[in-house]
């Protein structure tokens, strides 16, 4: 049998940071109400130059060094991402030739906040198949581009950031489990509704959210997938060592700590100093738990992803 393992992890944030203080000078708002609804305090901000790749190649060189391994051992490329560099190529593609390198197939999935839980299921799918060797599966966002400055409701709850991981060929697991899910009947409560069309832009391409039809969305599948991903292994909840959920809001993290029995130490959380950073928010909080030792050898960690679509799914890992 082919497995997957990940051996390295990077990640990384624009040097431009937002605090709560910040956004009260644009907006009417407070620090008081983003970090009691949200338990967000700053987020990062992309400079005008940096785009979704950069992100991504500055997250994939760690992520590699921390494998051990060279661009050119990479035959696969993921990049989860809402915010490509353009219309097409693929911001896969614009990172494959940053990178150096050429010939391995490199593909966007679109997921919204899930998409980083969907690329790891999809590259993982691919090394079960025994064709590929080193996976790069990244997450990489600037919804800084796709927000409304000037709405309060929805601009003090997004940030910029990128992670990857490597994913190593192996013949035990690993990646134990991944479940992925949609409903698209969904789509109105989170969207972006705009696109180009004969060379202008038509709709209107700014984030719009039902936040407490979401919010009550979040919670109800991210218990239903660790609930999934347990059965579907024979483990118990007390066997998670490390829960990594999206990061959209501290409520909505420990709503399902607390419907799993979870201790809030055992989750790890970024949201504070991320902000939701959509498909990066996963890998960037699982590059932070690697490399202060949290996670170690052995242990289970369960990722956990939820987003627009609606889109939602776990990836369970013997570490
Ligand atoms: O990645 C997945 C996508 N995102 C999420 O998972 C986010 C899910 N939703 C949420 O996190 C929460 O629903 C929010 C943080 C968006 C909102 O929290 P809430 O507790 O559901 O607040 P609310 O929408 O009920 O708003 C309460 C009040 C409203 O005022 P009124 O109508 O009660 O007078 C809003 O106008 O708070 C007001 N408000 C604000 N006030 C100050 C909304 N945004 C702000 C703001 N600052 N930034």
């Amino acid at each position: 049998m082919n497995f997957s393992r990940i051996v390295g992890t990077g990640s990384y944030l624009p040097s431009r940071i937002l605090t709560n203080r910040d956004l009260e000078r644009m907006v009417d708002t407070s620090d008081e109400w983003v970090f009691t609804r949200t338990g967000i305090r700053q987020r990062h901000v992309a400079a005008d130059n940096e785009n979704a790749s950069d992100l991504a190649l500055a997250a994939s060189r760690r992520a590699i060094e921390a494998a051990g391994i060279t661009p050119r051992d990479i035959d696969l490329i993921v990049v989860a991402t809402t915010t490509p560099d353009m219309v097409f190529p693929s911001t896969a593609c614009i990172l494959q030739a940053k990178l150096g390198i050429k010939g391995c197939p490199a593909f966007d999935m679109q997921a919204v906040c899930s998409g980083f839980v969907y690329g790891i299921g999809a590259a993982d799918q691919f090394m079960r198949s025994g064709q590929y060797r080193h996976a790069l599966v990244v997450g990489a966002e600037v919804y800084s581009r796709i927000l409304d400055w000037k709405d309060r409701s929805t601009c003090v709850l997004f940030g910029d950031g990128a992670g990857a991981v490597v994913l190593k060929a192996d013949t035990a697991p690993g990646i134990m489990s991944c479940h992925l899910h949609a409903d698209g009947s969904y789509a109105d409560i989170l969207s972006v509704p705009g696109t180009v069309r004969g060379g202008e832009v038509s709709g209107r391409p700014l984030l719009k959210m039902e936040g407490g039809t979401v919010f009550k969305f979040a919670v109800k599948v991210l218990g239903e997938v660790a609930e999934e991903a347990l059965a579907a292994n024979n483990l118990a909840k007390s066997d998670i060592d490390w829960l990594i959920p999206h990061q959209a809001n501290i409520r909505i993290i420990q709503a399902t700590a607390r419907k799993l029995g979870l201790s809030m130490e055992k989750v790890v959380t970024t949201v504070d100093r991320h902000a939701n950073t959509s498909a990066a928010s996963v890998p960037l909080a699982l590059d932070e738990a690697v490399r202060d030792g949290r996670i170690r050898a052995g242990q289970h960690v369960l990722l956990e992803g939820v987003g627009g679509g609606f889109t939602w799914g776990s990836v369970l890992i013997k570490w």
